[in-house]
Formats: structure tokens, sequence, C-alpha cells
């Protein structure tokens, strides 16, 4: 299907009163920016199509020519490329530049390094521990998306740049909650800007909290600690007002509703089912499958496989969540295969 960069604007003194033309004319709606045919080549513009052509014009529309026949139109209409305000070459911006170097960039990698395959990336780093791979890909996939788009858009690319390089927690729940929504589907880069915008911002507040509480394993906390730690989302939310950081609602969802969980059991509002956005439960279960993983939860490791096996299990564990909503539930549960005879062995 053709869209905006398949044609040129003209005017209609560049068609220098000619009758009939070698190559096709358009009309475009500039409100829905849909082009329609309005002369085919070598048809004759009779009086009444002029008429009705200057009526559309009247009226805003905007007449237009393939760019495919872009040098026909030249030719027979003696211009030179420069006479044609919508053909001349502007100066890129510098964001433009850099985001077509990333696009090659990417083309680059995926000929050196073959098509990136989500589930089996997910498999070996889950085996090693080791997610520089997959980190790296979510890079290289946000650096190469469109400049200009959004405001949200803009600063995930700014927040992959920056810091999505080292493999750490954050950046796990980060690149890993991005390829998990790709994998449902989520594709578009508003939505997958949200995601990586929220990820990054699920827990600002540990800034404002207590190195030793950071620390310590939450099934240890004590009732004082838990009543802090019960409003990070809130406090995050907080932070986020008094920054002034030009972000949309959706960000601000996943960050104030990732612990929220399904049934109506997560906090801090205990909102259930559709009440949540999706995105939060998706972020807010990779939050909790690394952190269960990393013993930040019950204070002892175990490997992700193991998390994702008991997740899919619905094992009963100390802190061990998996109210996610059936869709979340089916990503989270399905980043790898753990039907394996020698995964249950292990994980059980
Ligand atoms: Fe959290």
């Amino acid at each position: 299907m053709k869209s905006e960069i398949d044609y040129f604007l003209i005017d209609k003194e560049h068609l220098k009163g000619n009758r009939t033309f070698p190559f096709q004319l358009f009309v475009m709606n500039p409100i829905h920016k849909r082009f329609t045919m309005f002369l085919n080549a070598n048809r004759p513009m009779s009086k009444e199509l002029e008429a009705f052509l200057d009526y559309l014009i009247s009226k805003g529309g905007f007449l237009a020519v393939l760019r495919k026949q872009k040098k026909t139109f030249l030719k027979a209409q003696e211009f030179d490329e420069s006479d044609i305000p919508t053909l001349k070459k502007r100066e890129l911006h510098e964001s433009e530049k850099e985001r077509i170097m990333y696009v090659k960039l990417k083309e680059i990698y995926v000929e050196k390094n073959g098509q990136f395959k989500f589930r089996e990336e997910f498999e070996k780093a889950a085996r090693s521990d080791n997610f520089e791979k997959i980190i790296e890909y979510a890079r290289v996939e946000i650096l190469s998306f469109s400049v200009n788009r959004s405001n949200t858009v803009s600063f995930a690319v700014d927040l992959a740049k920056q810091f999505l390089t080292k493999d750490h927690i954050v950046n796990r729940i980060v690149a890993v909650s991005y390829f998990m929504a790709k994998n449902i589907n989520i594709l578009d880069e508003d939505s997958l800007a949200d995601i990586v915008c929220g990820a990054y911002l699920l827990h600002l507040s540990n800034t404002q909290v207590s190195l030793s509480m950071n620390r310590k394993a939450h099934q240890a906390f004590f009732d004082s600690e838990k009543t802090v730690y019960q409003k990070h989302p809130v406090l995050a939310q907080h932070l986020l007002k008094r920054s002034q950081l030009n972000i949309n609602d959706r960000v601000r969802r996943i960050i104030s509703e990732h612990h929220e969980r399904n049934g109506g059991r997560g906090f801090p509002l205990e909102k259930a089912g559709d009440a949540i956005e999706t995105f939060a439960l998706l972020v807010g279960s990779v939050a909790h499958l690394f952190e269960y993983s990393m013993g930040k939860i019950t204070g002892s490791k175990q490997s992700i496989r193991s998390v994702i096996f008991h997740i899919k299990n619905r094992s009963i564990m100390p802190g061990l969540e998996f109210d996610f909503g059936d869709t979340i539930y089916n990503a989270i549960t399905t980043l790898i295969d753990t039907e394996t005879k020698e995964e249950t062995a292990q994980a059980a």
C-alpha cells in the first residue's frame, strides 16, 4: 500500500497549462493524507476536470505525482528538481542522522549475528545467568526508533542510549519486558517506548530509601519497612511529578500499578482485572521474575528457569506471585520451555 513518501506535491502552476501529461496526477486530502487518482497518464484534462481540480484545491487539496514518475514529470514539464519545493533535498537534523546510523547498525548486527530469536536467547541467558546479548539487542532496536514521534519515544531512546549497556537487574527488566511485549504482538513504537520508560522508572523511589532497606529481602522487612516498601509506586509518582518529566499517563500507570495483581490482592490500590493497565502487569511480572530469582524477595537466590517453572505450576511458595492475568501469565510462563524432564527434575 502506498503512503505519503511515495508521492511528491506540486502546484497547479507546475502543469504549465498543458492538457495532457505522460504521468498520473493525484490529489491529496490533507486531513487523511489520502492520495486519490485524479487524471490518468495521457488522458486530456477537460475544462470540467480542471474546474473540479480548482474546487478540490480551494478546499485544501494538493496535486501530487508518484515519486517513481519523477523523471517523467521533470522531463515533460521541463523542470529541474530544484524548481519543485517538495523535491528539494533538505538537510537532515542531527537526531535523524543518528537514527539512520542506528538503523544501519541494526542491519549490520543482524548480518553478523543472524536474526535475533528472543526465546532462544532467553533460554541461553537463563542457563548462563548472562543477559548481555538480550540487553545489547534491545538497545540496538530501541535506538532505531523514530525521532520526533513523541516525547516518550525520544525519552526511551535517550534512556537506552545512556543506560542500556550493562547486565544488571534494571536492564534485565527493561530488555526482557521489551521483548516479551513483542512476543505478545505489541509492536508499535509508542507502546514499546512506554514499556521501556515505565520499566526504567519503576523503582525511582529506591533513591529515597536507605541502603540497608534496599539490600534487605522483602520478606525480612519489619512492619514499618513493609509499609514504606508498599508505598514505593506512589512515591515514584510523586518524584516524577516534582521532576516535571514530560511522560504520558500510560507510563505513569505502569509505574503506579506494577504491583497490582489481577485478583485484586496487589498494592497500593488493590485494583483488579481490567482496572489494571496490562503493561503494568507485564513489566510487574518481569520485575517479579528477576527479583525473585535474585533473592530480593526471599533472601535466597533461585535460577530463572526454576522461578518460571514454579510460576507456571502456581507453586505455593513464600513471596511467589503468578496472578498476572491470563495474557501476561502465558507470556511469562512460555519464556522458556519448562516441560523437559531435565528441567522438571532441576526445578522441583
Ligand atoms: Fe516494585
